[in-house]
């Protein structure tokens, strides 16, 4: 055995070998602090002297033996920043406080102190009330949305009931009298149309009732059709296909039916805003279905619209973020509330050749239900 050292500090190897009874006080001091520290100094940055707690916590760090390396490996830069600093560690997943100070040491020696506090209970008591009041959010928007559409499709249900009627009734006189041909289809064009106008009701209505979510297998051809279904009128008006390209023998999802419909609608919905402005031939809508490298089934809306800039990516997903002036940005917060519930992942990225992807994976079925 060599000589002795100090408890459990470290020595950078800048130090004197033998450590002197003021280097042995200055590390009994930091060792009796209740969180990591060490000092580096201040000419050059090498590691002085650190606790144990910080060399079990940034030890594993390779940058942790120079001040500037080890920030650069904290957060990417930003040396003297004045008070706390709070990052998050790569390399163990962990939330610290960064303070620095200035210990004058001895004549010829400066050093700058840091202490690393953990603070990841807080962050992630912080993360989960925010996650909370998204799930609040998630569900009073359902609910309202529920209940206009409810007392929407209640309204609407009759009016277009005695609508068919009438048109019937009128169909069969015209019949009786051998009227004009030309009004008898009138006739029947207007009842084809009166018909699926209470068909989009009754769906509609399906779709938003509020009740608990319900897993089960479900295609992801029958999800798209009804969501395509319901925005073939906007889709028309803006001169605009979708295209639909799913996998062939693409296997069920595990999934609340309504739930992904509303996400799929959500998504399709923020693509064909996206190409307002965009010239007419260049409006590409594709909905894209099949499985991932890990399994899932990963469904991806692809648009040609305006894309986003790199500040917009990093909000895009939080409630009450918008660009529209129209908008309640929380049309994304609420499919990421969905997608996470089904043990999945909403994503963006950039579309090869402009415009934006948005797409989402879900489990599949099998062994499942
Ligand atoms: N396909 C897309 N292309 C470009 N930007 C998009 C796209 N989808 C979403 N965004 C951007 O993300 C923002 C947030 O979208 P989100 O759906 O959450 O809210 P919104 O569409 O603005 O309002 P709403 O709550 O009515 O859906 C949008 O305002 C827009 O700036
Ligand atoms: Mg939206």
């Amino acid at each position: 055995m060599g000589e002795p050292q100090p408890s459990a500090a470290a020595l950078a190897p800048e130090a004197p070998p033998r450590a002197s009874a003021a280097i042995e006080a200055f590390v009994a001091v930091l060792e009796a602090m209740p969180f990591a520290c060490a000092a580096y100094a201040r000419d050059g940055g090498a590691l002085f002297a650190a606790n144990r707690r910080f060399l079990d916590e940034f030890g594993a760090l390779p940058e942790h033996a120079e001040r500037d390396r080890l920030l650069r490996g904290l957060h990417g830069g930003e040396v003297d920043g004045n008070g706390p600093l709070e990052v998050h560690a790569p390399h163990n997943g962990r939330w610290y406080a960064l303070h620095w100070g200035d210990v004058a040491y001895d004549g010829r020696r400066n050093l700058a102190l840091l202490t690393a506090v953990d603070i990841s209970e807080r962050i992630q008591s912080l993360d989960s009330h925010k996650s909370q009041q998204e799930k609040l959010l998630f569900t009073s928007r359902l609910m309202s949305v529920g209940e206009m559409a409810a007392t929407l499709a209640h309204e609407l249900n009759q009016p277009l009931a005695a609508i068919v009627n009438y048109l019937n009734g009128s169909l069969r006189l015209v019949d009786q009298a051998g009227g004009p041909a030309q009004v008898e289809r009138a006739l029947q064009a207007a009842r084809a149309q009166a018909e699926h106008a209470s068909a989009v009701i009754s769906r509609v209505r399906e779709f938003v009732r509020a009740r608990e979510p319900r897993r089960d297998a479900h295609e992801l051809q029958l999800i798209a059709a009804t969501v395509l279904e319901l925005l073939r009128l906007e889709a028309e008006r803006l001169q605009l296909r979708i295209d639909l390209a799913l996998a062939p023998d693409l296997p069920a999802v595990y999934a609340d039916r309504v739930m992904v419909e509303q996400v799929l609608l959500n998504l399709v919905k923020n693509a064909i805003e996206a190409m307002r402005e965009v010239p007419a031939a260049q409006r590409e809508l594709r909905v894209e279905g099949r499985v991932n490298l890990d399994g899932e089934i990963e469904v991806r809306v692809c648009d040609r619209g305006h894309g986003l800039s790199a500040a917009d990516q990093d909000q895009l997903f939080s409630p009450f973020f918008t660009t529209k002036t129209d908008g309640l940005g929380i049309g994304l917060a609420i499919c990421r509330s969905i997608i996470e519930y089904h043990e999945g992942r909403l994503f963006f990225e950039p579309r090869d050749g402009g415009g934006s992807v948005f797409g989402f994976t879900l489990p599949r079925a099998e062994g499942r239900a």
